[in-house]
């Protein structure tokens, strides 16, 4: 029986083994059909479910909504609740700023314990504000904010150390960014604990054993700047001196820190490309940061497999590249082959959709093995909003959202994960959604196994 158990955990394992978190895609959530819009956000694990809670941009900066996802794998998500939604007055009211909600488990009291920025649309107000739930994903009641033992509070962030103590991180504008201590319950700030004079927001705490370590962005604006960290062995300090940990000059590869989460013992770094014409394309940049003693780095991926039961991650596998255009592939109802400057092989299938209904089918795409993975769309999408296809792959049909691609030449990227059959003759046909044009397929980068 033992033995049956770890050969069926081996084989879940192997067919789960190339999922992906690409960094900077499209990710659709199921059940809403809709890239998620959970910006500035951060991840609670509960029961071996990860949740997902951050920010709605769907309709610009304002406040719309915080919003929920779950995922046992962090590449498939599902849409779950709003869990704060637009109030007709108050602070959670129209035209409000209420940005980076964080959430962490008080168990003293049995409450999810969630704090967020609150602010006017000018940001004068410079509040931090509490709300509670029974459950991660519940909807929370929202109790009140203020300035923290007197001071603005602009970006935020929470941190529950391993003694259960828990800290309020809050960038004060005139001072600096402090870490304050919470009440036992988590709802209340009662003093002060350390002040970094220097000017960071964007904050995030990790312990690796004995060391804190506190990531942190520059100031400037939606645009990302080198983040930066920190280590001590108490959080009073005394703390090192801040240095980079992405690559120096990639602007912390063109991101800007939400969380630092362990996920199974893997250290993933939360980032938000913000795209601040447009706030709802805003990607997510999660990559893996390599902790070692009282260094931090993090290398640059296009694509990375966790494996949540090793507590290990590798870079993405071996692809195969079948191109929209080839001749193998089968257009129907009006889908063209188009020139496209920055797509590979110089062209594209457009027209997908519509009320003609074009469709692109792939065929003959090959996999050594009967999987589930993830693999890669190269899209170009025009419009300021997201466009939508049908993809069905060997029968089973998901609807995918795509991006606006906005610098026009360079096609984004969304995913999709489906099963895969071994061998070479697996067949991927793209369509409209209800009436509305698919973006145009330039690719896919399909895992080999
Ligand atoms: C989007 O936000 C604007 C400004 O806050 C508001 O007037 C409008 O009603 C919102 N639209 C939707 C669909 O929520
Ligand atoms: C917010 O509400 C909580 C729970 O009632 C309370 O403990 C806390 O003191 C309140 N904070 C402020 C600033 O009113
Ligand atoms: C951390 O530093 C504070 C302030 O110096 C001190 O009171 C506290 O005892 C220290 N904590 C530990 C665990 O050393
Ligand atoms: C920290 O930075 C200061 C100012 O640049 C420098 O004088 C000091 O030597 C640095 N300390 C360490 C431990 O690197
Ligand atoms: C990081 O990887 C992305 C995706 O492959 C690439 O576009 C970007 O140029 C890389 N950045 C750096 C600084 O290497
Ligand atoms: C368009 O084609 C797809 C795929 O063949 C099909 O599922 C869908 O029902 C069609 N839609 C319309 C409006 O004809």
């Amino acid at each position: 029986m033992f033995y049956l158990i770890l050969l069926l955990a081996c084989l879940l394992e192997a067919a789960l083994a190339s999922l992906q978190i690409v960094p900077g895609a499209t990710w659709t959530a199921s059940g809403i059909n809709q890239h998620i819009q959970a910006h500035g956000g951060g991840i609670v694990e509960v029961d071996s479910v990860f949740y997902w809670m951050g920010e709605n941009k769907l309709n610009g900066s304002a406040f719309q909504s915080i919003n929920c996802y779950s995922s046992t794998d962090l590449v498939q998500w599902t849409f779950v609740n709003e869990v704060l939604t637009l109030q007709a007055s108050g602070d959670l009211g129209p035209n409000r700023v209420v940005e980076r909600p964080h959430a962490m488990y008080n168990d003293a009291t049995g409450k999810y314990v969630l704090w967020m920025h609150i602010d006017s649309s000018s940001y004068g107000e410079a509040r931090a504000g509490v709300a509670i739930s029974d459950t991660i994903c519940g909807d929370y009641t929202y109790l009140n904010a203020s300035q923290p033992l007197g001071f603005q509070s602009r970006d935020l962030n929470v941190f529950k150390d391993t003694d259960g103590t828990g800290y309020l991180l809050t960038e004060d504008r005139v001072n600096g960014l402090r870490i304050d201590l919470l009440s036992d319950d988590y709802l209340s700030v009662v003093s002060p604990t350390h002040l970094y004079v220097e000017d960071y927001e964007a904050p995030a705490i990790y312990k690796s054993g004995d060391t804190y370590f506190m990531f942190a962005s520059y100031l400037s604006g939606w645009s990302p700047n080198d983040n930066q960290y920190c280590t001590a062995t108490n959080l009073s300090g005394p703390w090192s001196n801040w240095t980079n940990f992405a690559t120096a000059g990639s602007n912390t590869y063109n991101s800007q820190t939400a969380a630092v989460v362990s996920i199974n013992g893997v250290v993933m770094y939360m980032g938000d490309r913000w795209h601040s014409t447009n706030l709802m394309t805003s990607t997510y940049i999660w990559l893996p940061l390599e902790i070692s003693g009282t260094t931090a780095t993090m290398p640059n991926e296009t694509n990375w497999i966790l494996s949540l039961s090793s507590g290990t991650w590798t870079p993405g596998p071996s692809e195969t590249t079948p191109e929209a255009e080839a001749s193998s592939n089968v257009l129907t109802n009006g889908a063209v082959k188009q020139t496209c400057t920055g797509c590979s092989g110089g062209e594209s299938v457009g027209y997908i959709g519509g009320s003609a209904n074009g469709t692109l089918t792939f065929t003959g795409i090959s996999s050594t093995v009967s999987t589930t993975t993830t693999i890669r769309v190269h899209h170009e999408n025009g419009d300021s909003t997201q466009r939508y296809a049908v993809v069905t792959v060997n029968g089973v049909e998901k609807i995918v959202a795509f991006l606006p691609t906005t610098d026009g030449n360079t096609p984004g990227t969304s995913i999709l994960t489906v099963p895969l059959l071994k061998g070479n003759s697996n067949v991927i046909e793209f369509a409209g959604y209800d009436g509305g044009w698919a973006p145009d397929i330039d690719r896919l980068m399909v895992p080999v196994s």
